[in-house]
């Protein structure tokens, strides 16, 4: 209880630090509203000492309320105020002077006072030139650039990146999601480039003042907010997407990339063409392009018409990329496509409901990805992959709700995280399914048709979702959709709900509370209510498809969580299994008796009629409440004694990823040794009925079997199973003989990260420089990545150290959006751990420079600490660290709370279970 105190009081002070500008009108004022934007924009990309734009911006608002001064946003423009220009539009055009301006930066508003007053009911035109340099820093109208293998030069290009509030970076305007204007952009360019944007091209003039210039005027756009405007000059090549009756398709890269432009032209109409009937809404506007920029921050960006990717996340090579790289192509396109719906056509009010766009898109590109490639059983993968990410992430006291207060902009981009997107993805599949199908898209489809070019809250769509669920009786006429889901998004966590059977009269007591990992808060404060749809079956029925509620878990008016008794259930041979293919977001715990009978049937019975869902479900809940506390290790180790028999990918990943937190803390102690024999034997039949790395992929007919050798392999070489060390070396080996080794790469594609990682590991620094070579030859996003995890493999302490500075070196090849990809490999790394936790904290400074403004990145850094930090005085090192470095760690406040809760449950963890995981392990081992 005390750890704990100390650490919200250190939060608060984090939080504190950045909240106490006495300033707080961090929202526009409401007196105007812009109705149309006219944007052009000069771009010069020449001369690489001096890239930059200029332009000048016309705004078309009307006053709502009288007022002497026009507030909109601007960051890092230069602005020649004798130019701004200010008329109203009636027949009298008068012209208005100002009296001044001022910047106020703490919120990005440029401030124009008027000699008189604007009147409401109005409508005037603002005029307003600006100019800036393409910055490096990925947001904002920023520059890009890839080196030309033909003539071996750096070609530049520009592109924007504008959410969540970085357009006014690049030209003045009212930067908030709820100002929708038509936008009418014209870029100026030399003529060898291309100029692409959200509309389609209207016409192309010579620019009468710099020769080799040209005007490349756009259509005039739908309304939109600003962060979905995107623009671009490159000199970039595309490939035609040729689905009969899509709308008009092309995919851009780099003219060396463009091979692997094919599989992503093929995707995305495919995709667009399945939201439309999804939907019942035709893509609005005329066109869509899709790129791939070399230097991007996130994954990608839903740009109205103009979605602009990483390499990785779009481009595709049969040579090069592994089957879960080809997913992530089509997850990724998925993504953004869903949002050219939700969150382009319908957009948030506010980012306090920025789960509103990525929840929904995150969902609904699951449910595309599963139409175009049923084959992939992705649909399963992915929700069960945002289970298991969202029952760590939010069962920290830390985490906060999925719709949340948001006032300043670094907290928009904290809001970019797993909460929003995954626990969002996980609520909207609950009410999928407890609605079913045809009630929730006809609530969607009025939800999406009724705020059209529009802004919505999530009681918006709320009422939508009612609606239908009363029209087709999916939800009882005394429940309403708001009820229930405001359990889910406006309160932080998730239950667990325990359940007592009382077998001879056939029923049983469940109870709810709030699941947490830190199990020094007392159960008085844990609290909570969420109302449980609740599925479950038993062990004569085994009905796992009907995923709809038989019963529910309700809360009275006042939030407090009312026991449920459920009856008619069997006697005391049989088990209850609940939450079917865990359509809901909780864990379960039962008496002893039936997990017991649970237990047994995956040991010794038909194991393989309860749900491949529910058999990741079982390992998860168990090892879970293991590590709390609530159950024995024993119970838990003694049911993953079935993995020997299991040959399927989900459970599989579940215990993977529940076992990789185990090794974490033990894998710095003596008793690692039991571990990795407990490991090798789990794995083994496993490894070998899928024939270790043999290269069998051809053989392989369910999809998904690929993932799990990929899998399986990685861990049989990691603990050293069988034939794995040997049999990767080899395939290196035979990799390091070719003579044209960029060209012919004799190592099987999904089987890379596991051979290039093992044999860094056991190899030398000759294997290390021969896997750099090839990373600064690569011309695959995805085979870059690989290679970068792999180089951090080695236990070569000074390999490591010079890992390290290559990684916050641009120059030597580690484009910045990749370096943590690098950094992260040296600190999972066993010996690499110390090393990079000792180089985070000396160069703090030096590192949040590096990545400064775009934090997100930074705090990536963060896991590999706070997975690995096990002992007190380690935790309160770290503690100390952070409170000294806060102007370091500023905008990461939220990433630092989690890294050090989980450390702090790590070290409860240790002093808690260590010893007794240790000896179920050894008996374990000795059977
Ligand atoms: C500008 O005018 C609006 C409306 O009259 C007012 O709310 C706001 O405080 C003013 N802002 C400044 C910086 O003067
Ligand atoms: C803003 O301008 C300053 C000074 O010109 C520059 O150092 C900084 O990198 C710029 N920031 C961005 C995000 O462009
Ligand atoms: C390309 O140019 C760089 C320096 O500009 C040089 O170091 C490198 O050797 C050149 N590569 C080739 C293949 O010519
Ligand atoms: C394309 O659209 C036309 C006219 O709407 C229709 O006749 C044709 O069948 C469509 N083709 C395909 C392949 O859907
Ligand atoms: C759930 O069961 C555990 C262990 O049996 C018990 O300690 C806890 O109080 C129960 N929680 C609720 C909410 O009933
Ligand atoms: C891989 O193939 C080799 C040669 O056929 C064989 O000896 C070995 O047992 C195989 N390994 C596994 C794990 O199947
Ligand atoms: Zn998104």
């Amino acid at each position: 209880m005390r750890l704990l105190l100390l650490l919200v009081s250190s939060w608060a002070v984090l939080g504190l630090a950045l909240a106490d500008s006495s300033y707080n009108y961090f929202r526009l004022p409401t007196a105007l509203r812009p109705l149309k934007y006219n944007l052009r924009v000069l771009t010069h990309l020449e001369d690489p000492e001096n890239l930059r734009f200029e332009g000048n911006v016309k705004i078309l608002f009307k006053v709502l309320e009288n007022t002497k001064n026009i507030t909109l946003h601007s960051k890092n423009l230069t602005i020649d105020n004798s130019l701004i220009t200010l008329r109203d539009t009636s027949s009298a055009n008068k012209k208005y002077c100002f009296s001044g301006t001022e910047v106020i930066p703490a919120h990005d508003f440029f401030v124009m006072r008027i000699c008189e007053e604007l009147v409401a009911g109005q409508v005037y035109e603002l005029t307003m030139p600006f100019a800036a340099d393409l910055n490096r820093q990925l947001e904002g109208y920023y520059r890009s650039s890839y080196n030309d293998p033909e003539t071996n030069k750096t070609r530049w290009l520009s592109i924007t990146q504008f959410e969540p509030a970085s357009a006014r970076l690049a030209f003045p305007c009212f930067d908030e999601p709820n100002y929708k204007a038509p936008f009418v952009v014209t870029l100026g360019y030399h003529k060898r480039f291309n100029g692409l944007s959200n509309m389609p091209v209207k016409e192309i003039k010579p620019n009468e003042q710099i020769a080799d210039y040209i005007w490349c005027e756009f259509e005039e756009s739908v309304p939109m907010s600003t962060y979905l405007i995107a623009y671009s000059v490159n000199d970039f090549t595309h490939k035609p997407s040729t689905l009969p009756n899509s709308t008009l398709f092309r995919t851009w890269a780099r003219p060396n990339a463009i091979e692997q432009c094919d599989y992503a032209a093929e995707v995305g109409p495919k995709v667009l063409q399945y939201y439309e009937e999804l939907f019942g809404i035709k893509f609005p506007l005329p066109k869509i392009d899709q790129i791939a920029i070399p230097d991007f921050s996130a994954g990608a960006m839903e740009n109205w018409g103009l979605v602009t990717y990483r390499e990785i996340a779009l481009l595709y090579s049969a040579k090069h990329s592994s089957l879960a790289d080809k997913q992530r192509v089509a997850s990724v396109i998925a993504h953004e496509l869903a949002h050219q719906w939700f969150g382009n056509l319908v957009t948030m009010k506010w980012w306090t409901d920025l789960w509103l766009n990525e929840g929904f898109a995150t969902y609904v590109a699951s449910l595309g990805v599963d139409k175009i490639n049923p084959e992939w059983r992705s649909m399963a993968q992915e929700s069960l992959s945002n289970l298991l990410v969202i029952f760590r992430k939010d069962a920290l006291e830390s985490s906060h709700p999925i719709s949340r207060p948001i006032e300043l902009v670094n907290e928009i981009s904290e809001s970019f995280d797993q909460i929003s997107y995954q626990k969002g993805s996980t609520v909207l599949r609950m009410m999928h399914m407890f609605m079913g199908d045809d009630s929730f898209r006809s609530g969607i489809q009025n939800y999406l048709q009724k705020f059209s070019y529009g802004n919505a809250e999530q009681d918006n769509l709320w009422e939508s979702l009612t609606e239908a669920a009363h029209k087709f009786k999916a939800l009882p006429k005394s429940f309403d959709i708001k009820r229930i889901m405001d359990s889910w998004t406006l309160q932080t966590g998730y239950p667990i709900i325990n359940i007592t059977r009382d077998y001879s009269a056939g029923s049983a007591k469940l109870s709810q509370e709030r699941y947490l990992l830190n199990t020094q808060i007392l159960r008085a404060q844990r609290g909570g209510c969420w109302w449980v749809p609740l599925s479950y079956t038993t062990q004569a029925e085994q009905d796992f498809a009907n995923t709809g509620p038989k019963a529910w878990m309700e809360c009275s008016s006042s939030g407090e969580a009312l026991p449920k008794t459920i009856s008619g259930l069997p006697g005391k041979d049989q088990w209850i299994l609940f939450n079917t293919q865990m359509s809901t977001l909780y864990k379960v715990n039962y008496d002893e008796r039936n997990w017991k009978l649970l237990i047994d049937t995956l040991i010794n019975g038909d194991f393989e009629r309860i749900h491949v869902i529910n058999r990741a479900q079982l390992i998860d809940d168990a090892l879970y409440l293991a590590w709390t506390g609530e159950q024995n290790y024993d119970i838990a180790m003694q049911l993953l004694e079935y993995l020997r028999r299991e040959r399927e990918y989900l459970p599989w990943k579940s215990a993977f990823e529940n076992l990789k937190r185990i090794k974490n803390i033990i894998g710095q102690t003596p008793n690692f040794e039991f571990f990795k024999r407990y490991l090798q034997k789990l794995i083994v039949p496993i490894y070998e009925h899928l024939n270790g790395l043999n290269d069998t992929f051809i053989d392989i007919e369910q999809q998904d079997q690929v993932l799990l050798k990929t899998m399986v392999g990685n861990w049989a070489c990691q603990y050293q199973v069988a034939d794995c060390v040997p049999t990767a070396q080899a395939y290196y080996q035979a990799w390091r003989n070719e003579p044209e080794p960029d060209k012919r790469n004799p190592v099987p594609i999904n089987l890379r990260q596991t051979v290039y990682c093992t044999s860094i590991r056991h190899g030398n620094d000759v294997d290390w420089q021969f896997l750099w070579t090839r990373y600064k030859n690569s011309n695959v996003a995805a085979e870059k990545r690989t290679i970068l995890s792999s180089l951090g493999c080695t236990r070569e302490v000074w390999l490591l150290q010079h890992y390290l500075a290559l990684t916050f070196e641009p120059k030597q090849g580690i484009r910045k959006q990749d370096s943590m990809w690098a950094f992260q490999a040296v600190a999972y790394n066993e010996i690499g751990f110390h090393l990079a936790r000792d180089y985070f904290m000396t160069n703090v400074d030096f590192i949040y420079k590096f990545y400064n403004p775009i934090t997100k990145d930074m705090s990536r850094l963060l896991p590999p600490f706070s997975e690995q930090t096990f002992l007190q005085s380690d935790f309160d090192e770290f503690r100390n660290f952070v409170t000294e470095h806060r102007s370091s760690l500023k905008g990461l406040e939220q990433a630092i709370q989690q890294t050090l809760e989980t450390m702090l449950t790590n070290v409860q963890w240790k002093n808690r279970n260590y010893g007794q995981v240790s000896v179920s392990i050894r008996s374990l081992i000795d059977k």
